[in-house]
Protein backbone atom coordinates (compact mmCIF):
# COMPACT_ATOMS: atom_id res chain seq x y z
CA UNK A 1 0.00 0.00 0.00
CA UNK A 2 1.38 3.31 -1.07
CA UNK A 3 0.39 6.49 0.77
CA UNK A 4 1.36 10.23 -0.79
CA UNK A 5 0.32 13.20 1.12
CA UNK A 6 -0.05 16.79 -0.65
CA UNK A 7 -1.36 20.22 0.84
CA UNK A 8 -3.78 22.17 -1.49
CA UNK A 9 -5.99 25.41 -0.78
CA UNK A 10 -9.45 24.41 -1.16
CA UNK A 11 -11.10 27.45 -3.25
CA UNK A 12 -13.15 29.69 -2.04
CA UNK A 13 -15.92 30.10 -0.35
CA UNK A 14 -15.35 26.70 1.77
CA UNK A 15 -17.90 23.99 2.21
CA UNK A 16 -16.73 24.02 6.22
CA UNK A 17 -19.26 20.78 6.00
CA UNK A 18 -16.51 18.85 4.58
CA UNK A 19 -14.05 19.64 7.18
CA UNK A 20 -16.16 18.99 10.17
CA UNK A 21 -14.51 15.95 11.63
CA UNK A 22 -11.39 18.28 11.73
CA UNK A 23 -13.68 20.87 13.48
CA UNK A 24 -14.82 18.65 16.47
CA UNK A 25 -11.17 18.30 17.18
CA UNK A 26 -10.17 21.98 16.73
CA UNK A 27 -13.51 22.65 18.92
CA UNK A 28 -13.54 19.82 21.13
CA UNK A 29 -16.46 19.39 24.05
CA UNK A 30 -13.39 20.66 26.08
CA UNK A 31 -13.88 24.05 24.80
CA UNK A 32 -17.18 24.53 25.42
CA UNK A 33 -17.80 27.49 25.80
CA UNK A 34 -14.36 28.75 25.27
CA UNK A 35 -14.60 28.06 21.49
CA UNK A 36 -18.14 27.47 20.70
CA UNK A 37 -21.88 28.01 22.75
CA UNK A 38 -22.58 24.81 22.66
CA UNK A 39 -21.60 20.87 22.02
CA UNK A 40 -23.15 20.66 18.54
CA UNK A 41 -21.47 20.52 14.98
CA UNK A 42 -24.23 23.64 14.17
CA UNK A 43 -22.40 25.49 16.75
CA UNK A 44 -18.81 24.66 15.34
CA UNK A 45 -19.85 25.64 12.06
CA UNK A 46 -21.33 28.88 13.12
CA UNK A 47 -18.15 29.65 14.67
CA UNK A 48 -16.13 29.19 11.71
CA UNK A 49 -18.59 30.29 9.08
CA UNK A 50 -18.81 33.62 11.80
CA UNK A 51 -14.94 34.55 11.50
CA UNK A 52 -14.66 33.42 7.74
CA UNK A 53 -14.13 35.67 4.66
CA UNK A 54 -13.59 34.43 1.50
CA UNK A 55 -11.84 37.39 0.17
CA UNK A 56 -9.30 37.40 2.91
CA UNK A 57 -8.91 34.08 4.24
CA UNK A 58 -6.93 31.32 2.83
CA UNK A 59 -7.96 27.26 3.74
CA UNK A 60 -5.46 24.93 3.51
CA UNK A 61 -6.11 20.78 3.54
CA UNK A 62 -3.61 17.59 4.14
CA UNK A 63 -4.81 15.02 2.07
CA UNK A 64 -3.66 11.45 2.62
CA UNK A 65 -3.84 9.32 -0.19
CA UNK A 66 -3.93 5.40 0.53
CA UNK A 67 -3.49 3.64 -3.27
CA UNK A 68 -4.73 0.82 -2.17
CA UNK A 69 -7.77 1.44 -0.65
CA UNK A 70 -10.36 3.30 -1.85
CA UNK A 71 -11.82 6.07 0.69
CA UNK A 72 -14.15 9.28 0.76
CA UNK A 73 -12.65 12.06 0.17
CA UNK A 74 -13.62 13.64 3.60
CA UNK A 75 -11.41 10.15 4.89
CA UNK A 76 -8.51 11.46 3.60
CA UNK A 77 -8.11 14.96 4.84
CA UNK A 78 -5.79 14.22 7.80
CA UNK A 79 -5.61 18.15 8.79
CA UNK A 80 -5.68 21.83 8.00
CA UNK A 81 -5.27 25.04 8.15
CA UNK A 82 -6.46 28.58 7.64
CA UNK A 83 -5.38 31.87 7.69
CA UNK A 84 -6.27 35.50 7.37
CA UNK A 85 -4.87 37.74 5.00
CA UNK A 86 -5.58 41.70 6.36
CA UNK A 87 -6.01 43.83 3.58
CA UNK A 88 -4.23 46.87 5.10
CA UNK A 89 -0.78 47.31 7.51
CA UNK A 90 -1.52 47.46 10.81
CA UNK A 91 -0.23 50.33 13.38
CA UNK A 92 3.43 49.46 12.51
CA UNK A 93 2.94 49.53 8.86
CA UNK A 94 3.47 46.14 8.51
CA UNK A 95 1.07 43.68 6.61
CA UNK A 96 0.25 40.66 8.70
CA UNK A 97 -1.46 37.49 8.40
CA UNK A 98 -3.22 35.59 11.36
CA UNK A 99 -3.17 32.10 11.51
CA UNK A 100 -6.76 31.15 12.51
CA UNK A 101 -6.46 27.38 12.95
CA UNK A 102 -4.24 24.30 12.68
CA UNK A 103 -5.75 21.41 13.46
CA UNK A 104 -4.30 17.17 12.76
CA UNK A 105 -7.50 14.26 13.38
CA UNK A 106 -5.50 12.34 16.29
CA UNK A 107 -4.84 9.26 14.56
CA UNK A 108 -2.29 11.43 12.83
CA UNK A 109 -0.66 13.10 15.19
CA UNK A 110 2.86 13.10 16.54
CA UNK A 111 4.22 12.28 12.78
CA UNK A 112 5.05 15.56 12.02
CA UNK A 113 1.93 16.65 10.39
CA UNK A 114 1.48 19.54 11.92
CA UNK A 115 4.94 21.29 11.71
CA UNK A 116 4.51 20.06 7.61
CA UNK A 117 1.18 22.32 8.14
CA UNK A 118 2.29 24.85 10.15
CA UNK A 119 6.03 25.30 7.41
CA UNK A 120 3.32 25.31 4.69
CA UNK A 121 1.39 28.00 6.22
CA UNK A 122 4.35 30.06 7.19
CA UNK A 123 6.37 29.68 3.72
CA UNK A 124 3.21 30.86 2.02
CA UNK A 125 3.06 33.81 4.06
CA UNK A 126 7.02 34.51 3.28
CA UNK A 127 6.13 34.18 -0.53
CA UNK A 128 2.93 36.73 -0.97
CA UNK A 129 5.56 39.09 0.83
CA UNK A 130 3.79 39.73 4.39
CA UNK A 131 5.83 41.07 6.79
CA UNK A 132 4.30 39.62 9.89
CA UNK A 133 3.12 35.88 10.81
CA UNK A 134 0.83 36.35 14.13
CA UNK A 135 -0.78 33.30 15.95
CA UNK A 136 -2.53 32.43 19.48
CA UNK A 137 -2.80 29.41 21.82
CA UNK A 138 -4.49 28.88 24.95
CA UNK A 139 -2.23 28.33 27.46
CA UNK A 140 -3.12 24.58 28.90
CA UNK A 141 -2.42 23.75 25.17
CA UNK A 142 0.78 22.08 25.26
CA UNK A 143 0.95 20.65 21.70
CA UNK A 144 0.10 23.77 19.83
CA UNK A 145 2.57 25.63 22.04
CA UNK A 146 5.30 23.39 21.60
CA UNK A 147 4.69 23.16 18.02
CA UNK A 148 5.00 27.47 17.76
CA UNK A 149 7.69 27.36 19.36
CA UNK A 150 9.52 24.99 17.56
CA UNK A 151 8.82 26.27 14.13
CA UNK A 152 10.33 29.55 15.53
CA UNK A 153 7.62 31.97 16.55
CA UNK A 154 8.37 34.19 19.51
CA UNK A 155 5.82 35.08 22.25
CA UNK A 156 4.80 38.62 22.07
CA UNK A 157 2.41 38.79 24.88
CA UNK A 158 -0.55 36.64 26.78
CA UNK A 159 -3.68 37.73 27.15
CA UNK A 160 -7.18 36.12 28.27
CA UNK A 161 -5.47 32.54 29.13
CA UNK A 162 -3.83 32.54 25.71
CA UNK A 163 -0.09 32.88 24.12
CA UNK A 164 -0.03 35.53 21.15
CA UNK A 165 2.52 34.20 18.90
CA UNK A 166 4.42 36.54 16.24
CA UNK A 167 6.88 35.40 13.52
CA UNK A 168 8.55 38.45 11.49
CA UNK A 169 10.45 37.72 7.80
CA UNK A 170 13.23 39.52 7.13
CA UNK A 171 12.54 40.54 3.55
CA UNK A 172 16.15 40.88 1.84
CA UNK A 173 16.71 43.34 -0.94
CA UNK A 174 17.32 42.24 -4.67
CA UNK A 175 20.99 43.90 -4.29
CA UNK A 176 22.17 41.65 -1.22
CA UNK A 177 24.29 39.19 -1.45
C1 LIG B 1 -1.38 21.16 17.64
C2 LIG B 1 -1.42 20.04 16.59
C3 LIG B 1 -1.88 20.63 15.26
C4 LIG B 1 -0.01 19.46 16.42
O1 LIG B 1 -0.06 18.52 15.35
P1 LIG B 1 0.88 17.20 15.35
O2 LIG B 1 0.79 16.60 13.99
O3 LIG B 1 0.52 16.33 16.48
O4 LIG B 1 2.31 17.85 15.62
P2 LIG B 1 3.73 17.29 15.17
O5 LIG B 1 3.73 15.81 15.18
O6 LIG B 1 4.12 17.97 13.90
O7 LIG B 1 4.65 17.82 16.36
C5 LIG B 1 5.06 19.17 16.43
C6 LIG B 1 5.78 19.38 17.74
O8 LIG B 1 4.83 19.33 18.83
C7 LIG B 1 5.22 18.35 19.77
N1 LIG B 1 4.02 17.76 20.33
C8 LIG B 1 3.08 17.05 19.66
N2 LIG B 1 2.12 16.68 20.52
C9 LIG B 1 2.47 17.15 21.74
C10 LIG B 1 1.87 17.11 23.02
N3 LIG B 1 0.70 16.48 23.23
N4 LIG B 1 2.49 17.73 24.05
C11 LIG B 1 3.66 18.40 23.87
N5 LIG B 1 4.28 18.48 22.65
C12 LIG B 1 3.67 17.86 21.61
C13 LIG B 1 6.06 17.36 19.00
O9 LIG B 1 6.93 16.64 19.83
C14 LIG B 1 6.81 18.28 18.06
O10 LIG B 1 7.86 18.90 18.76
P3 LIG B 1 9.28 19.18 18.05
O11 LIG B 1 8.98 20.06 16.86
O12 LIG B 1 10.07 19.89 19.10
O13 LIG B 1 9.81 17.85 17.63
C15 LIG B 1 -2.35 18.88 17.03
O14 LIG B 1 -1.97 18.47 18.33
C16 LIG B 1 -3.83 19.23 17.02
O15 LIG B 1 -4.47 19.13 15.99
N6 LIG B 1 -4.38 19.59 18.20
C17 LIG B 1 -5.81 19.88 18.31
C18 LIG B 1 -6.17 21.20 17.66
C19 LIG B 1 -5.37 22.33 18.26
O16 LIG B 1 -5.25 22.44 19.48
N7 LIG B 1 -4.88 23.21 17.38
C20 LIG B 1 -4.10 24.35 17.78
C21 LIG B 1 -4.97 25.51 18.05
S1 LIG B 1 -3.93 26.94 18.38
Amino acid sequence: MKQTMKVRTLEPPVDFSRLLPLLRVLMSPREVPRMIAEDSDEARLSAIHGSYSPDADVVRVLEMNETATSVSAADTIAGFTRYKQLPGPDETGRSVVHLMDIVVIPSFQGKGLGRLLMNDAIARSRESGFDVLMSRTFLDNDASITLHRSTGFSIAFTRDESIIWRMEFVKTSPHDC
